[in-house]
């Protein structure tokens, strides 16, 4: 067995740390995954994941595999060869989707805006009325730059034409409210590792009824593993067997999903602004600059700007070795201007605020910059 280091803080773009109760809930002692003491397991994680993702749709659950597999299910159940898909680019996670539509052997119309920017509504409904459209998709809370997405601005547009809407919360949920239902969200997915504080390996997703109508309209087949006609079947009342489910990522899903429900939501999402705005004081008193302005700005997620001289890759060894504190580099068009900090779930804390300022701001002096740490350790702390 490999040595078991000393924690690292985990504060970059995902995954988040996880708490005792995560921990605990996913080493507890297997159950096949047709159980009946299990299968409960499968109803309460399905009713709480509704309730996060703002929906009522039957079809809500969490698939086996990271986030990107939530992907590729929306991808091959809702996409067929020839389909114009409109995919709004903010990050490359924006443009991953586009490629996964293509590799499907249909049109992706990009519609791009500069990495740190937010996507424009107009443009993409535009773009959705410009031909016939078979799925509109954004990403919610680009994980590449920092940059939240107005779904309201988006979602009825692109209704009114009769595409479907499809939105990639894979950082947001959990972290903000999605109301998915009130938007007219028509088929969503995301990862356990970042605002769920869950390891990676599930990908939650939920379809309406007016996807599932497309998916049932299909001339061409879905594949077999993201089928949501055979993920039915064991997902819901016949529990038979479509593959063998993740038995101890389903516990640690259902541990989070408890947490979640005994904080409040409102009060979850509450800490998740609060603990951003206590970062940005702190970055601000040591002269470092988000890149997204506020109101455009995710709140699990704070891309920082590097001042001139600083070494992206000096900069983030020196907070993993001397501090033991991950954040995340620059993405595509960013790499080496910035670093992501990521304050998620169960390390979105003011203690892990004040850690990480501190440890920026040594990381700077270790730059031959001239910081006041003290100065931003108060701001932090500042109401
Ligand atoms: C917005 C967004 N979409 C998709 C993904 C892909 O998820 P995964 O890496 O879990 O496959 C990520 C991962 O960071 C993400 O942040």
């Amino acid at each position: 067995m490999s040595a078991v280091s000393e924690e690292v803080l985990l504060l970059g773009p995902g995954p988040s740390p996880t708490s005792r109760s995560v921990q605990r809930a996913q080493a507890r002692p297997l159950l096949g995954h047709l159980d009946p003491e299990f299968t409960p397991v499968l109803d309460r994680v399905q009713a709480g994941l509704r309730t996060l993702f703002g929906t009522r749709n039957a079809l809500t659950l969490p698939l086996a595999g990271t986030g990107s597999s939530g992907m590729e299910a929306m991808v091959c159940n809702l996409v067929e060869p020839g389909d114009r898909v409109v995919v709004g680019v903010h990050g490359i996670f924006g443009r991953r989707f586009a490629d996964a539509v293509r590799r499907a052997g249909a049109d992706a119309v990009e519609v791009e805006v500069p990495f740190g920017a937010p996507l424009d509504p107009a443009a993409i409904v535009a773009a959705v009325q410009a031909a016939p459209t078979r799925l509109c998709v954004v990403v919610h809370a680009e994980t590449s730059t920092g940059v939240l997405t107005d779904l309201r601005a988006i979602a009825a547009g692109v209704l009114e034409t009769g595409a479907l809407f499809g939105v990639d919360c894979v950082t947001s949920i959990a972290g903000v409210p999605l109301d998915f239902d009130e938007i007219g969200v028509d088929a969503a997915f995301c990862g356990t590792q970042k605002c769920l504080s869950v390891p990676p390996g599930l990908a939650p997703v939920t379809f309406s009824e007016r996807a599932m109508e497309r998916v049932r309209a299909r001339t061409h087949p879905v594949p077999f593993y993201f089928d949501t006609t055979l993920l039915t079947g064991y997902f819901g009342a016949e529990r038979s067997y479509h593959y063998t489910a993740p038995v101890s990522m389903v516990y640690a899903l259902e541990a989070a999903l408890d947490e979640i429900e005994a904080e409040g939501l409102e009060a979850r999402f509450r800490r998740h602004r609060d603990v951003a705005a206590a970062l940005r004081r702190g970055l601000a008193l040591l002269g470092l600059e988000p890149l997204v302005a506020v109101e455009h700005a995710t709140p699990m997620l704070t891309t920082v700007c590097y001042p001139d001289g600083v070494d992206d890759g000096t900069f983030r060894t020196h907070l993993r070795q001397r501090h033991r504190i991950e954040v995340g580099g620059g993405l595509g068009p960013l790499a080496g201007k910035v670093f992501r900090v990521g304050l998620m779930g169960h390390g979105a804390r003011l203690e892990n605020v004040s850690r990480a300022v501190a440890a920026f701001g040594d990381a700077l002096s270790a730059s031959g910059r001239s910081v006041d740490v003290d100065a931003a350790l108060a701001a932090v702390h500042a109401r």
